[in-house]
């Protein structure tokens, strides 16, 4: 039986952050611009403050400048709203990220879009949204990006590929499709409410999974060949009541029918925080006028 290739998103991704430390090493001595990246945690949320502890660390691994910023629970929108008016300001600062989910208090949409738009590297706001729907210089969504890049990598020439991305999220589903559509393939939307769900998948030469429900997608929902990209991340409960982490593919029927396809974990997940480090820096040199180089490692 035929055996999909695994995509390896933790050593591309580490490829990739080696090259973004290599650049930011070059605006230093070229520039004397050393990118900066401001995290805001607000709340004591364990796994985010996890995820907010390794974006720091990886921005100063690749040599960036990180602040991080934590707020608490009981924070109001206006005081939050003040913190990012003056991280708006702040020269050193390059990248803003305010960790989601926020407290109910909140208005998540009102602190999205009071973030600048040249330093929004979650590429959540707005008219970074509307840029790249229109094929505009956008911030773009960590994750989709991570996905492309590995598209890029493994999926050979993307034109007139049949794509399809399973989930409409505004953070994955949406800016993945544009994304697709802007490499020239051809590109459907598929969702919980879709009519026959496995058919449309079947159709797909590309295959991006982001819905959150574990091991939905069966290797009979894949077309033989095809290239899966598994952004799920979900908890499923284990004998020994640990629990372990499984995509939205069913990763063992998947194996046997797909061409490549990336494990979780060790696919798309490292490949997220390495594509928050290079908007960061495309940030800090876009806010400076220096033209951007494409970082883009190859398969290895
Ligand atoms: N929480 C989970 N994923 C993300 C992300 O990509 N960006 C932000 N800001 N918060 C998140």
């Amino acid at each position: 039986m035929a055996t999909a290739t695994m995509i390896d998103g933790k050593n591309f991704a580490a490829r990739l952050r080696t090259g973004i430390a290599a650049q930011v090493a070059q605006l230093k001595t070229s520039h004397d611009l050393t990118p900066g990246l401001a995290v805001v945690l607000v709340g004591e949320d364990p796994a985010s403050q996890i995820y907010v502890r390794n974006k720091g660390l990886q921005a100063q691994e690749a040599g960036m400048n990180s602040f991080q910023h934590r707020l608490p629970a009981t924070t109001t929108q206006a005081e939050l709203l003040a913190r990012i008016a003056d991280l708006n300001a702040d020269p050193a600062v390059h990248g803003i990220l305010v960790q989601l989910p926020l407290p109910t208090q909140i208005d998540s949409h009102a602190i999205i879009e009071a973030i600048a738009v040249a330093k929004d590297v979650d590429g959540f706001h707005p008219v970074n949204a509307g840029l790249l729907a229109t094929g505009g210089d956008a911030m773009v969504p960590c994750t989709p990006l991570g996905c492309l890049m590995l598209l890029k990598a493994y999926a050979g020439d993307l034109i007139g590929q049949r794509a399809v991305v399973l989930g409409r999220s505004n953070i994955v589903g949406k800016p993945m499709a544009a994304l697709l559509l802007r490499e020239h393939c051809t590109v459907t939307i598929a969702h919980s409410r879709t009519r026959d769900l496995a058919e449309e998948c079947r159709r797909a030469d590309i295959l991006v999974a982001a819905v959150g429900q574990a091991q939905m997608v069966k290797g009979d929902w894949l077309k033989p060949g095809a290239t899966v990209i598994d952004v799920g991340m979900n908890r499923i409960p284990t004998p020994d009541g640990k629990g372990r982490l499984a995509g939205d593919v069913d990763f063992a029927s998947a194996l046997a029918v797909a061409g490549a396809m990336t494990p979780v974990p060790g696919g798309v997940g490292p490949m997220t925080i390495a594509c928050l480090l290079l908007n960061t820096l495309t940030a800090a040199s876009r806010q400076h006028g220096i033209p951007v180089s494409e970082i883009l490692p190859t398969a290895d």
